[in-house]
């Protein structure tokens, strides 16, 4: 399948935008691109230790650098990093070349999934479902102003989260 824009996946860290979107891109035989892996790839060093070294502002330069990057490829599924639709001028590239997906989870749905995991430098030392919902409602309506549409996940196998997005594809593909 050809896709005519792009499909982004935004939302909280852990909504499950990297699952949903490799479902995606086997059920839809598209490319999928993960903003995350770009920036590691390019970078030759773990998303913690960009942050370490070099600092959020750092990372966030070259996560705006890897979007502008896709926006100018071929029409593909974007799994982005949690904090991409924070930053105005990444919404609006990817309001021009495609449609924009927020993916919601409940805090507690969002602990239990990266409860276990060392690689998100923002929860390092704050991995509580109290400091999660903060920071979830501080983001929120970002999200909410960025997203075409919204989808629910809680409850939902990544591949249940696939299927609903393709229910809302319409023409866009
Ligand atoms: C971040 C989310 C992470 C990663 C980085 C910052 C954020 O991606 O980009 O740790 O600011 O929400 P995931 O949403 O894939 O965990």
């Amino acid at each position: 399948m050809k896709l005519k824009k792009h499909i982004f996946l935004i939302g909280f860290m852990g909504v499950g935008k990297t699952s949903t979107s490799r479902k995606l891109s086997k059920r839809l035989h598209v490319e999928e691109a993960d903003t995350d892996a770009m920036i590691v790839q390019r970078e030759g060093r773990s998303i913690p230790q960009i942050f370490e070294e070099s600092g959020e502002p750092y990372f966030r330069e070259v996560e705006t650098g890897v979007l502008t990057e896709l926006a100018e490829s071929e029409p593909c599924i974007v799994s982005c990093g949690g904090g991409m639709a924070m930053q105005e001028q990444n919404v609006v590239k990817m309001r021009e070349c495609g449609v924009i997906f927020f993916l919601t989870a409940s805090p507690e749905t969002v602990y239990s999934r990266v409860k276990d995991s060392t690689s998100r430098p923002l929860l390092n030392g704050n991995m509580n479902v109290p400091y999660i919902r903060q920071m979830m409602e501080t983001r929120e309506p970002k999200y909410r102003s960025a997203a075409d549409i919204v989808i629910e996940t809680d409850g939902c196998t990544s591949a249940e989260v696939a299927d609903k997005i393709i229910a809302k594809l319409g023409d866009i593909t």
